[in-house]
């Protein structure tokens, strides 16, 4: 009897352990296989001899760790010196468009271990208190990065401020310059449900959409409301391109980052010269949030914040009706400027 039970104990036990040396491997593997999920090599064509662009790979490897410490101010001079790390200019910013998908965006190629993210909006083109510091002043808004890698940055008021072009255009003429667009009506409405949400935290009452959409006089679209002015995409760009060729902008279609991210962003880290590696594994459906999430590795992931995805209000159809069929003539327009069409009503 006695015998019996020690055998069993014994068997017990052997299973036990087979299920822990299993779970063992298995999470060597996994993490061995994070690795392989985004190789160095093989570095495709598009990375050429020695384009002022590229990116060397070696510098790569490095990124999330070590560099979190550095942002969370915890790094000594000696550490940075050491290290290496620069506080270095955007290669790239996001200029807008507000409520397109900035911020998904930017966390979305911060994936990339080669970009490196300003985590704030710096607002130093728009703002002329901020402008008037000098450039020296927005460098150290920058984050700590290798050398090799890109830092970027999001403060979609650049887009639809006068004076920006101009003043991005002296820091650097050969700067890339990402736009993300919507569905301007769609973009209006989440622009307004914005405000319309700060206004509420604040016990304030505020219009309807319908009411400043459409000039009451007239009954026309109202060309003096922000959120309309705003989404007329095309005559933001056309100031713009009097200081930078169309091939400096990238247009990300940020409706369909919504639903189907990973092939927006591979024609961003194409636009970039960035090496391919946002892959399918950094990205997950959250059904609760009901957007994509991101994952950095097999402990961290992220979605964002709630502020992101706000419930729009609803609007009167006809009012819908209008403001598409005024904003279809400057959509044409843009899409014949920036080469990309979308399926806007
Ligand atoms: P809504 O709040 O209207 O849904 P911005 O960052 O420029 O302010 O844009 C906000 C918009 O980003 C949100 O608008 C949301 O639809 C969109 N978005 C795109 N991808 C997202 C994601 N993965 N998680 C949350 N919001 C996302």
């Amino acid at each position: 009897m006695l015998f019996k039970q020690q055998v069993l104990l014994r068997q017990k036990l052997f299973v036990l352990g087979s299920l822990a040396v299993g779970s063992l491997l298995y999470l060597v593997a996994r993490v061995g296989s994070l690795d392989r999920l985004q190789p160095l090599c093989p570095i495709d064509g598009r990375l050429g001899p020695h384009g002022q662009d590229e990116i060397p790979l070696r510098a790569l490897q490095f990124k999330r760790g070590l560099l979190h410490e550095f942002r969370k101010g915890n790094a000594t001079k000696e550490q940075i010196r050491l290290h290496n790390l620069v506080q270095q200019l955007p290669k790239a910013i996001i200029i807008g468009v507000r409520k397109g998908g900035t911020r998904a965006l930017l966390e979305m190629l911060n994936l990339h271990p080669a970009v490196v993210k300003a985590s704030q909006e710096i607002h130093f083109f728009d703002n002329d208190e901020n402008y008037a510091k000098g450039i020296e002043w927005y460098r150290k808004k920058m984050p700590f990065s290798y050398p090799h890698q890109i830092t970027i940055e999001k403060s979609p008021a650049y887009f639809i401020t006068e004076e920006v072009p101009e003043r991005i255009y002296k820091m650097n003429s050969s700067i890339k310059l990402l736009i993300i667009v919507r569905e301007p009506t769609t973009r209006a409405i989440s622009d307004y449900t914005q405000v319309l949400e700060g206004k509420e935290r604040k016990n304030k009452t505020y219009y309807k959409f319908e009411k400043l959409a459409i000039d009451p006089n007239t009954c026309e679209v109202n060309t003096k409301y922000k959120a309309v002015r705003t989404s007329i995409y095309t005559k933001h760009l056309e100031r713009w391109l009097k200081y930078f060729p169309i091939e400096q902008f990238h247009i990300v279609d940020g409706d369909r980052l919504i639903t189907e991210p990973l092939p927006e962003l591979q024609l961003v880290e194409k636009f970039l010269n960035l090496p391919p590696r946002i892959s399918q594994y950094n990205l997950y459906f959250n059904a609760t949030r009901g957007f994509y999430c991101l994952r950095f590795n097999i402990v961290f992931n992220k979605c964002l914040a709630g502020s992101k995805g706000r419930i729009h209000p609803e609007v009167d159809t006809s009012v819908i009706t209008k403001l598409r069929k005024f904003f279809h003539p400057f959509n044409q327009k843009f899409y014949q400027i920036t080469g990309r069409t979308f399926k806007w009503p």
